[in-house]
């Protein structure tokens, strides 16, 4: 079993109001996308990184590349407006078949473990996603009234990774092209495709970070580790 992946990691970090990148903003003085790299720096499973970045912070992220000596990483493409239109960038320079992965350089806690497990699975079906069950009551609201209570145990909050056959991502990300469908995750351009989607259960210590309460989170989660 080995894969490639796809880190986006262009966004501009707007919600953690923090003046650059949040993914340059350091935990226990490393950078948190030096976090996310280092997992699949030392997973000997993955063959290759494709990571896709915002033009101005090129110069910075190859400073860190060679500093924390990351090897993996084999492609550096610019990132576009959205973060689809960055893993695109970097899906068209991927050639051979096989499983990719995209994951969110945003989540420096994936573990090992649950990578191999993702990538097992699609490597079964084609395509399957991590999630955690959802822990609070769910309700949708329109202008300040609830309409609905939704069923909580249907409900999973999604992760990345999410990991796909080659063939099948592309696919999905042409025809999301030419619809001109902007989706929030990858999978739901594979549900386009009618193609299942599996789902295995993710760790809730996974968190994106995206705004400045998700550092405390962070922290914990660091110092647990440490233990
Ligand atoms: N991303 C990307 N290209 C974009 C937008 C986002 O590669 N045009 C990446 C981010 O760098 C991040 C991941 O996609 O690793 C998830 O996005 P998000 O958490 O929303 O990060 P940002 O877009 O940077 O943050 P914000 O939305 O608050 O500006
Ligand atoms: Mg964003």
């Amino acid at each position: 079993m080995t894969y490639q992946v796809i880190i986006p990691a262009a966004g501009l970090g707007k919600r953690m109001r923090a003046g650059k990148n949040k993914l340059l903003l350091e935990l226990n003085g490393v950078p948190i996308l030096v976090h996310t790299l280092r997992v699949f720096e030392e997973d000997e499973a993955c063959d290759g990184v494709i990571l896709a970045i915002h033009p101005q912070d090129t110069k910075e992220i190859n400073r860190l590349l060679q500093k924390y000596q990351i090897s993996k990483v084999s492609d550096l493409v610019p990132g576009g407006d959205e973060r689809q239109h960055s893993i695109f960038n970097a899906l068209k320079t991927v050639e051979a078949d096989g499983i990719i992965l995209v994951h969110d350089a945003a989540r420096p806690f994936i573990q090992k473990i649950h990578i191999h497990r993702l990538t097992q699975k699609a490597e079964d079906t084609g395509a399957a996603i991590m999630g955690v069950p959802a822990k609070d009551t769910m309700k949708k609201q329109k202008d300040g009234v609830v309409v609905e209570t939704v069923e909580r145990s249907s409900l999973w909050a999604v992760q990345t990774p999410q990991a796909f056959r080659i063939s099948l991502l592309k696919k999905a990300y042409q025809k999301a092209e030419e619809d001109k469908f902007l989706g929030t995750d990858d999978a739901s351009l594979v549900e386009r495709l009618d193609f299942p989607v599996s789902i295995v259960e993710g760790d809730y210590d996974n968190i994106k970070l995206t705004t400045p309460e998700d550092l405390y989170f962070a922290e914990a989660i660091i110092k647990k580790r440490e233990k």
